[in-house]
């Protein structure tokens, strides 16, 4: 028999949207198990731990202090996420902190240095790298059928704008939404270089009201010299529409939406009909939440990783910053090491 080791003891760091989502992951995995719950609003932190497991606080700093923790999950607003890296740095907790780092890249870069010399590992929650649709995609890329990729084509659309105050505090679409896609084009294309962006408002109040954006377009040049183009709107009519393509010289690589069913209909009106695709996050990267706690533990236990790291989180954010300003003025910014 083999060898088992205990499952990770897991601190969760706030309950809400995705904190639910990692704490089912936490729950689920053989390797995991939930010991510790924190939240403000202690009534998601207790309906949580009721629902998966562990012990719920108000209090980070608790959760922390507890003594019975092998790692923890950061699911809180993001203003929160800086100082509460930092303390499971001093506290020597792996952690795996939800997106976007910071809104002030000043603050991440502030908490660089500290990270980089830090033995503990740091993961972001780039979750879209562990679509198993993606990552085919990029193993295929990489093994070279379709030759060296030469243009990378992403579109997001989600189903529907989020409410006025979200928006007030998101940092923008660029920093809020689009920031996932940042990260796929550099998991796909490495280093990007060149950013422009343009948006507009098209149908969001929220987005107008607080001078945001709720549709974007984005063109980058990557180091390699290819190119990639980003579409991200706050609508989509049908359903959560996640596409991605990928152009070598030898061919492409094309990942579909995910059917919300398999059943199609023909009638008078029209053939093979079927419902909208899968309604948003929660649905389509299901298994990529799972995958992306199941690589963290890896990395956590020591072992060999693919979870994104602090690095990722900073360079995703830089991209996002330089759309937002060429989209302010119009210009193509250059990105610097
Ligand atoms: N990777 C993804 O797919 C994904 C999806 C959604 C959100 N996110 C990110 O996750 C983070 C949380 O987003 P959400 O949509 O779950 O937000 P949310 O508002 O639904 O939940 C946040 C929770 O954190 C709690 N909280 C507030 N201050 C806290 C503190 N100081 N310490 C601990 N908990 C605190 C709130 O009470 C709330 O329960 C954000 O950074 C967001 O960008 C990532």
């Amino acid at each position: 028999m083999d060898m088992q080791e205990d499952p990770l003891r897991f601190g969760l760091i706030g309950t809400g949207r995705i904190g639910q989502v990692h704490a089912a992951s936490i729950a689920a995995n053989p390797d995991t198990t939930l010991a510790w719950v924190a939240d403000p609003f202690v009534g998601g932190a207790e309906a949580v731990a009721s629902r998966h497991g562990g012990r719920a606080t108000d209090s980070p700093e608790r959760l922390l202090a507890s003594g019975e923790l092998d790692a923890v999950v950061v699911a809180s607003p993001t203003p929160t996420h800086v100082a509460l890296i930092e303390a499971c740095l001093d506290a020597g907790l792996p952690v795996l902190c939800e997106k976007p780092i910071d809104l002030d890249i000043a603050k991440v870069d502030a908490l660089r240095p500290k990270v980089a010399a830090s033995q503990v590992p740091v993961a972001l929650g780039f979750n879209q790298r562990f679509d198993p649709a993606f990552a085919e995609t990029r193993a295929r890329v990489a093994a070279g059928e379709i030759g060296e990729p030469e243009h990378l084509s992403i579109v997001s659309r989600d189903p529907g704008p989020p409410p006025a105050e979200y928006i007030a505090v998101s940092g923008g679409i660029f920093r809020d939404m689009t920031i996932h896609d940042f990260d796929m084009a550099r998991f796909f294309l490495g280093d990007i270089v060149e950013v422009s962006a343009t948006g507009a408002q098209l149908f969001d109040e929220g987005a107008r009201e607080h001078g945001d954006f709720d549709s974007v377009v984005v063109v980058l040049r990557a180091a390699s010299g290819a190119i990639a183009t980003i579409t991200n709107s706050r609508r989509s009519r049908i359903g959560y529409d996640q596409r991605l393509e990928v152009v070598g010289a030898e061919g492409s690589l094309t990942v579909s939406n995910a059917p919300s069913s398999l059943v199609s209909v023909s009638t008078a009106r029209a053939v093979e009909a079927r419902r909208p695709y899968v309604e948003f996050f929660l649905e389509r990267y299901a298994t990529a939440y799972a995958q992306e706690l199941a690589e963290f533990v890896e990395l956590a236990r020591g072992g060999k990783s693919t979870s994104p790291t602090f690095e990722d989180g900073r360079a995703a954010l830089v991209i996002a910053d330089a759309a937002r300003r060429s989209a302010a003025d119009g210009a193509v910014v250059r990105i610097d090491g």
